[in-house]
């Protein structure tokens, strides 16, 4: 019989508000984790815990009620005092931990860390193990799935509860190069290897981002690290690093993208594209996606070749994130200010060069992903990165990828993509004209290879590789 399994992360699959009239509306959790983890989970024994994050969620958490997402998947929420919770998600996860793995600090100058970090860092650690223990009251012995950095010190915690549970800590980002990680004060960074080599399985969306927690294990007190095998010994016990990049729905994702209403928004996206040339752009709004030289390529691309002028339209679609934190609202800012000024200098009253849209609108996106003739990815580094998936899954015009090197995705896209350095702007600029005028059999070529690369994986093998890898190393005890 298989094992129960049990999910951990920070944000989970439904979420609460209160409507106008005091009534609770239920949301679908959104971002990378909850889309690429809700396809996966069509099992009928999947409990999901996850944080309480509004204040209906906290409502909802004391009435103690027992959320059925689906038939089969349970959500329970673990309820975190509001304080504590700002500093775990915004200041440690969101602004150091986020800031470390994607290499987003400005490092002549930040980060600073002061006793405000030490304060931040327990009730980081107070809520990882508030996690642990939830994970704890478990019955049964299911695999424990625990996702993502918010939560990298939960393996560890659970192992001292319980010294034979199945847990597996997946990284949905990079996982910072030790010189990088040496940033951390020495407590945080010993804290985050020493916690997700708890588990028995450390799994990561590339073979680089492994080889970068195994870099770091190595240089710990105690620990024994074989690179080759991918193999973490301490305390007496072995962890493996393994690679597990996540897959998208193409059945699920072009049924949706065939909906009358979705195909009725392509269409206005295609009369608005007119007989120009589209180039787009899918992202949420923060600093490793790299929007703003996504923005500065395509100024430059105007210029280098003035014979596009007038003859593409970018469209920009953003999803809000993380607003409550200075360094994502003025990275925004940048953003805007930055397309509107490019489309002072370059349009006129028959041509806005750059519309961005800022929006949490999926469906949208998965419209505009139809329409595109060029799609750009150019993400300072991203753990995968689903939009270089999906929009290839979608995309009727046999539209092309520019697609950044520091992408997970690109080990698996790249050979069809154009490869970008995310941080050369000439490179990229380049790469947009080579976008717009590759010949249509070239084209056609490499749209079919991304489409066939994208299939040859699925969701429910990214679960199930874990699984297997998990009882590899901890088999099943037959006849329990
Ligand atoms: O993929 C990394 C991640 O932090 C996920 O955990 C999450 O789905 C996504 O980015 C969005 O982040 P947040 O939950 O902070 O909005």
């Amino acid at each position: 019989m298989e094992s129960p399994l049990v999910v951990a992360s920070n944000r989970g699959p439904i979420s609460f508000d209160v409507g106008e009239d005091g009534e609770l509306i239920e949301r679908r959790g959104s971002g990378g984790l909850v889309t690429a983890l809700s396809d996966v989970f069509l099992r009928d024994d999947i409990t999901w815990i996850s944080s309480a994050m509004t204040d209906a969620d906290v409502g909802v958490a004391q009435e103690g009620r027992e959320l059925m997402v689906e038939p089969g998947l349970r959500a329970r929420f673990v309820l975190i005092p509001e304080e504590r919770y700002g500093a775990y998600y915004n200041r440690i996860a969101n602004q150091i931990l986020w800031f470390a793995h994607h290499c987003l600090w400005d490092i002549a100058r930040s980060p600073r860390f002061d006793d405000d970090t030490k304060h931040d860092w327990r009730a980081f650690v107070d809520v990882n193990r508030a996690f642990a223990q939830t994970l704890d009251q478990e019955e049964d012995e299911p695999v424990f799935l625990v996702q993502d950095y918010h939560l990298c010190l939960v393996p560890e915690m659970l192992r001292d509860l319980r010294p034979d549970a199945k847990i597996v800590h997946f990284s949905h980002t990079p996982f910072a190069a030790p010189m990088y990680l040496r940033v951390l004060p020495v407590e945080m960074r010993t804290a985050i290897v020493r916690g997700m080599a708890g588990a028995d399985i450390i799994g990561f969306q590339s073979r680089a981002w492994g080889e970068n927690f195994l870099l770091s294990a190595q240089g710990l007190a105690g620990v024994h690290v074989d690179q080759r095998r991918g193999r973490v010994d301490l305390d007496g016990r072995r962890a493996f690093v393994r690679t597990f990049p996540v897959a998208v729905n193409a059945g699920s994702l072009r049924g949706t993208a065939a909906r009358p209403d979705l195909k009725a928004t392509a269409k206005e996206i295609a009369s608005w594209r007119g007989d120009r040339s589209m180039l787009l752009r899918v992202d949420r709004l923060e600093p490793s996606k790299n929007i703003l030289r996504g923005f500065l390529a395509f100024e430059l691309f105007l210029s280098r070749y003035p014979a596009w002028q007038g003859r593409v339209k970018f469209l920009v679609l953003l999803s809000p994130s993380r607003e409550d934190l200075d360094e994502y609202r003025t990275y925004g800012e940048e953003c805007l200010a930055q397309a509107k000024r490019i489309n002072g200098e370059f349009g006129d009253d028959t041509w806005e060069p750059i519309d961005v849209r800022v929006q949490e609108d999926y469906e949208y996106a998965v419209a505009a992903y139809s329409n595109y003739d060029a799609l750009i990815v150019n993400p300072v580094y991203d753990g995968m990165n689903l939009v270089a998936m999906e929009g290839p899954l979608v995309n009727r015009r046999q539209g092309v990828l520019i697609l950044s090197r520091n992408a997970g995705a690109y080990g698996r896209l790249g050979k069809h993509a154009l490869p970008v350095n995310p941080f050369d702007l000439s490179e990229t600029a380049d790469a947009i004209l080579q976008a717009l005028e590759m010949p249509p059999d070239e084209r056609a070529r490499r749209a079919r290879g991304l489409s066939r690369s994208v299939q040859a994986h699925t969701p429910a093998t990214w679960l199930t590789d874990q699984l297997e890898a998990v009882d590899a190393v901890r088999p099943p005890m037959i006849g329990r």
